[in-house]
């Protein structure tokens, strides 16, 4: 049937880039950690603590960390033997269909699109309170979104309309830069860790539940945005020396290496100050206030303002690449896919995407933005480990250099975990995806269906 039309592999493949491979396996690592560090640790940590699990945050993150662990082993699966930088779109469109690969395909804008606007709610938060550390207040109507009692969140829309002019210039992320800010971001963490461990009191651990067990998958649901990113890695397919060797390192390393440094920050947090007091916009640096330590604080508030800005670049890279791929597929019109022959960058997508993704950003509460971000990214993770079973019994003899033993072991697991996930989120969150869903089917078969380029 033609829903099920599929590309060929070799379209897709590793073996027919352009691309110079200059990033080695400790590189995508850092691309790695480099995307995942941000507004989830820096922020969400804070509200989730104080609103949803308590002290049991750290079995949040646990939680939330083991479900990546299985889809990050799918991703590594078909990234070594399909590649190609669409990520899991392309994957799927050689392996399950046109229709699957654009229910990905959109599920992975609303992923990106959105992340954005939430990191640069939290990016807000944290120059808000890096100013009024140095005596300037910014106008409360002026950095809260309605819900929160203000007009706009002003400098989250401005930083994302600054990011969508500097990509349109043709600003290209760097591995070195990225590097670079990677380290900034883990010395932040690790003044934090070094101050906090001195003021460890285990009595604000003796209520460790107080939201039972339905709060701490609630609150997992919820700081699953922390560890949104490790599948940006997959994007760099093209780029990678030895991808089949070093991409599922590159995933698997930065997924424990953050997941480690997640779990001792949340610990931490909880241990220092009672989590009651943690629902504020900058907690991390709001708890070394609290500490007395102006100068770590205001570290950590430089750490965390350029961390969740680069975080916002590689959201926004894989952002206009799905787009692009999907255009020049014919799936979304042909001239979303214009590239500027002046700055070789697809402009109509950054300036059109920015000036959406700021309105959301200014007037969206970021625990609902970051909702939002994780069903629809959870409800891809679930189709590529569908896309692993499936793969495995329409094309068993395809090469495989990264293969999972105990097949279909983790992609089941996989699903299970992502299910039981979005099965936590609230059922507002359920219907604002369903409205995304059923706009997306609607698009595919008024116009992706009939434009599409797979039988040109
Ligand atoms: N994981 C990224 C963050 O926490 C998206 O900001």
């Amino acid at each position: 049937m033609s829903l099920f039309r599929t590309k060929t592999i070799e379209s897709i493949g590793v073996t027919n880039s352009q691309l110079k491979r200059c990033l080695n396996a400790w590189d995508v690592t850092f691309l790695g950690v480099g995307a995942i560090i941000g507004a989830g640790i820096f922020v969400l940590t804070g509200v989730v603590a104080a609103t949803s699990a308590g002290p049991a945050i750290i079995l949040s993150y646990i939680m939330a960390g083991l479900a990546c662990v299985f889809v990050a082993l799918s991703y590594a699966e078909l990234a070594a033997s399909i590649g190609g930088c669409g990520s899991a779109y392309g994957y799927a469109y050689a392996g399950l269909g046109e229709l699957i690969a654009w229910i990905i395909g959109w599920d992975l804008l609303l992923e990106y699109g959105l992340g954005i606007s939430t990191v640069a709610v939290g990016w807000s938060g944290y120059v808000e309170s890096a100013l009024a550390s140095i005596g300037i207040a910014l106008p409360t109507a002026l950095v809260n979104s309605p819900f929160e009692g203000g007009i706009v969140d002003l400098p989250a829309m401005l930083i994302i309309l600054l990011l969508a002019g500097l990509l349109c210039l043709g600003t290209r992320e760097s591995s070195r830069f990225n590097t670079a800010i990677v380290f900034i971001k883990l010395l932040a963490i690790a003044v934090f860790i070094g101050v906090a461990v001195f003021h460890v009191d285990t009595q604000n651990w003796n209520v460790f539940m107080p939201f039972g067990w339905n709060g701490m998958m609630r609150g997992a649901a919820l700081v699953f945005f922390a560890y949104i990113g490790f599948d940006a890695v997959s994007t760099a397919a093209e780029e990678t020396i030895n991808p089949q060797r070093n991409l599922p390192i590159g995933i698997i390393a930065s997924l424990f290496f953050c997941t480690t440094i997640y779990i001792v920050v949340s610990a931490l947090l909880t241990l220092v100050v009672p989590y009651t007091s943690l629902n504020v916009k900058s907690p991390v640096a709001s708890v070394l206030l609290s500490l007395q330590q102006p100068l770590a604080a205001g570290l950590i508030s430089a750490g965390a303002i350029a961390g969740l800005t680069t975080v916002m670049l590689v959201l926004y890279y894989g952002f206009s690449r799905i787009f692009l791929a999907i255009s020049r597929d014919g799936l979304l019109p042909a001239r979303f896919a214009k590239i500027n022959p002046k700055t070789q960058t697809p402009v109509p997508i950054i300036l059109g995407s920015g000036v959406v993704m700021s309105i959301v950003a200014g007037l969206t509460p970021i625990n609902q933005l970051a909702e939002l971000v994780n069903i629809g990214t959870l409800a891809a993770f679930v189709l590529v480990c569908g896309g692993v079973i499936a793969l495995r019994i329409t094309k068993p003899d395809m090469p495989r250099p990264f293969k999972l033993s105990w097949h279909p072991v983790v992609p089941v697991l996989g699903i299970i975990f992502c299910l039981a996930l979005m099965f936590s989120l609230p059922t507002i969150t359920w219907l604002r995806f369903s409205i995304w869903m059923i706009v997306g089917i609607a698009i595919y078969a008024a116009y992706g269906y009939r434009h599409s380029k797979i039988n040109q």
